[in-house]
């Protein structure tokens, strides 16, 4: 990579999240659980459920379309469309695909999915970063779509609360001076990956699709909350502390920090090791759930619209997934 070259920088935003509101209380109707239950454990109040003929894909291509006008840019501008999504629309051809056919593309920009869980987005980030500094693309759309509530178990009280779906989309070209990615990290602990703590276990090649996995009902996320929860509180904090430091900044120096939306008591747990106030840590977690990699886009996308987050402003953004995947990125906007 050519030293120097230039790091991406965000030139629009986008999100989209379906019109349905599933609160805690429409849950108590359908499994064994409480509204304080939820609130307390986990800081969830409600979630968006995409309607029965709403895929992935079409939550990904309104995020998209939302970030190319706010980009001033047509689709035709684009020339590399990535897409992070743990629930596509199917096995193939990719959600990528779908959504450049929906914003009208006839090509040639290519267009493929990322798979990272949770870290999604994190890592469709660094993947664009390096396509801009290699020269090679100039312009990349990046998204991240999910329509997680088609896979959850809804009568598994542990996981069916949890979940939303959603989609959030940035437009990146070549940062100008003073802008854009100041550092950006992503990595694996494949030692986590037994399938036994957060997986969908059947449907895939280790375990086709058949009567047996649909009544055992392995085609839905099985997940041992308790110690994902341990994963997930002890190294987030650890990461963006190392993040911080490796990019020679300070705590304070971060204007604002988006973690991955699946606990408010690991959002808190990040605020406390760093020492920042929760007014710097945007949250969104009590309207949407656990919208997996679409978690962070959109709250990027909230900050930019309500205009809380300034051009010139630091964000750090931070996540965590099955995998166990992490990724930290920070730009000045
Ligand atoms: O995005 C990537 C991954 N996902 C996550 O990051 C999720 C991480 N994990 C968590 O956020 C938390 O572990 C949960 C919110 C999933 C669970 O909270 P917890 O404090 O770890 O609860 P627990 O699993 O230890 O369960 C405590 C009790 C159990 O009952 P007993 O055994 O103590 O009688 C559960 O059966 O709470 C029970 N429980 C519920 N009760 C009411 C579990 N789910 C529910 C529920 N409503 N929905």
């Amino acid at each position: 990579m050519a030293e120097g070259a230039q790091r991406l920088a965000i030139v629009g935003t986008g999100s989209a999240v379906p019109e349905k509101v599933v609160t805690n209380f429409d849950l108590e109707q359908i499994v064994d659980t409480s509204d304080e239950w939820i609130r307390k454990r986990t800081g969830i109040v409600e979630r968006r459920v995409a309607e029965a003929d709403v895929a992935s894909s079409d939550l990904g291509t309104l995020a998209a379309q939302r970030a190319l006008e706010a980009a001033g840019l047509p689709a035709e501008a684009i020339d590399f469309i990535l897409c992070s999504t743990v629930s596509p629309d199917m096995f193939f051809p990719s959600t990528a695909c779908q959504i450049a056919r929906n914003l009208g593309l006839e090509g040639p920009a290519p267009a493929m999915d990322i798979q990272a869980a949770c870290s999604g987005f994190s890592y469709a980030l660094h993947v664009a970063d390096g396509l801009i500094r290699s020269g090679l693309y100039r312009r990349i759309l990046v998204i991240a779509a999910e329509t997680l509530t088609r896979f959850v178990d809804w009568t598994d009280r542990s996981t069916c609360v949890l979940f939303g779906d959603a989609a959030g989309a940035v437009v990146v070209e070549p940062a100008s001076e003073g802008q854009g990615l100041l550092y950006s990290k992503i990595g694996a602990f494949p030692q986590y990956a037994q399938t036994d703590i957060l997986s969908v276990p059947a449907g895939g090649s280790r375990k086709p699709f058949s009567q047996e996995v649909l009544e055992n009902r392995e085609h839905y996320i099985r997940m041992q909350g308790r110690e994902v929860f341990k994963i997930a509180v002890s190294t987030m904090p650890e990461i963006t502390l190392q993040a911080i430091q490796e990019a020679g900044l300070q705590p304070e120096a971060i204007d604002w920090i988006i973690p991955h939306q699946a606990n408010i008591r690991i959002t808190d747990a990040i605020a406390q090791r760093l020492g920042v106030s929760m007014d710097r840590v945007y949250t969104n977690i009590d309207r949407y759930g656990n919208t997996s990699s679409a978690s962070v886009a959109v709250a990027l996308d909230e900050l930019v619209r309500s205009g809380q987050l300034q051009r010139g402003q630091t964000v750090l953004l931070v996540t965590f997934g099955a995998g166990w995947t992490w990724g930290v990125n920070i730009f000045r906007y």
